[in-house]
């Protein structure tokens, strides 16, 4: 069942056409005539996990488990691999019931090699026991735990209790000596929630908003016999979700913006909302599917170049200089943010 849930949930995706909004274009940046800056001293370098990265973006969970799913993530650690970005894989709930899909995720490790950074991925039903096996099978860098209770109750074979799972993260954050990240997959997190996250001891979010990825049609698009379609405005547009988990002003709290990032404006958008690093699942898995490798380089290459671009006409030399631009909220945006 999970193997041909994992097929369909790459597949659907593909299929999808409704787009939602997570507000990007609500932001008014401003042009900046005189920039004084050279494109080349432009810097996108950062840190993420101890390591220095010279892009902020990393390619976010998406899948793992069969063969179908061992050829994406082959094809998507290579992509890593070359533009030197962290990688997550998909949900690993599947290799703790299942030793032959193991392989499925040891291969991103393999391909991106220790230097590079590699994060495991599972839902909130998991034990101390497969947190650490999850990490241990990848040698991950930081384990996701994914809050996904949308997608659960439009799948009908999925979760209908979510009571637990606050204790279940604290208690593998605890056991765990490498970080635990805490993500959303693509309807947004509150900030009530990233501060209950952040009491429990997470320091690692990713709000993963509105407007990309929609799983009440990717799971739609599986059954014949329900409508979902009245839910697919549902969620917090990821703009208005990095804003808010950003003014909660934590310090040491990591957040990573996701979420219908689809081009280099957008990400340089987030960045300037306060982001620490981006990351991009759908996007992403469409050029690999559509013209592997290549194709998602040429891609990456261009997103690259616009926020280069789109660094100097805002007048940023680095990241940090980014979160002083002075944009505006319009539009539905700035309702939300009244
Ligand atoms: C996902 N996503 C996801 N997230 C997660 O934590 N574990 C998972 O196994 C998956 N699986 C998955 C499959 C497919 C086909 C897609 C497209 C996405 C969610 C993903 O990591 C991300 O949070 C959302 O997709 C929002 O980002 P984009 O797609 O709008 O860039």
């Amino acid at each position: 069942m999970r193997k041909y849930r994992k097929r369909e949930h790459v597949e659907n995706y593909l299929k999808t056409d409704y787009r939602g909004d997570p507000l990007f274009n609500d932001m008014y940046l401003p042009h900046i005539s005189l920039p004084e800056l050279s494109v080349d001293e432009i810097d996108t370098s950062t840190t993420y996990l101890g390591k220095k990265i010279h892009f902020p973006l990393m390619i976010n969970a998406i899948t793992g488990g069969t063969e179908f799913a061992e050829n994406i993530n082959a094809d998507l650690a290579q992509l890593a691999k070359r533009f030197d970005l962290p990688m997550a894989v998909g949900s690993e709930t599947i290799a703790m019931e299942d030793e032959e899909a193991v392989e499925s995720f040891e291969i991103v490790r393999e391909i991106i090699g220790e230097e590079g950074i590699v994060l495991g991925n599972m839902n909130g039903n998991l034990t101390v026991d497969e947190a650490k096996k999850a990490v241990e099978i990848i040698r991950a860098d930081a384990l996701q735990i994914h809050l996904n209770p949308a997608q659960e109750l439009a799948m009908e074979e999925g979760d209908r209790d979510f009571r637990g799972t606050a204790e279940r993260i604290r208690a593998a954050n605890e056991a765990l000596d490498v970080p635990v990240l805490v993500k959303e997959v693509g309807f947004g997190m509150d900030a009530s929630v990233v501060e209950r996250l952040y009491d429990l001891g997470i320091r690692h979010v990713d709000i993963s908003g509105y407007g990309g990825t929609n799983f009440f049609e990717v799971e739609n698009l599986r059954y014949f016999n329900s409508d979902m379609t009245e839910l697919y405005g549902w969620g917090i547009p990821t703009a208005y979700a990095l804003y808010e988990a950003v003014a909660l002003g934590k310090k040491d709290l990591h957040i990573t913006a996701s979420g219908g990032i689809r081009n280099g404006l957008d990400l340089v958008k987030c960045l300037i909302l306060g982001a620490d690093m981006c990351a991009i699942s759908g996007e992403i898995l469409r050029y690999i599917v559509h013209g592997g490798v290549d194709y998602a380089s040429v891609y990456l290459d261009d997103l690259i170049n616009k926020v280069k671009i789109v660094m100097v006409l805002v007048g940023a030399k680095n990241i940090d200089e980014l979160r002083q631009v002075k944009w505006k909220a319009t539009g539905r945006l700035l309702e939300l943010l009244r």
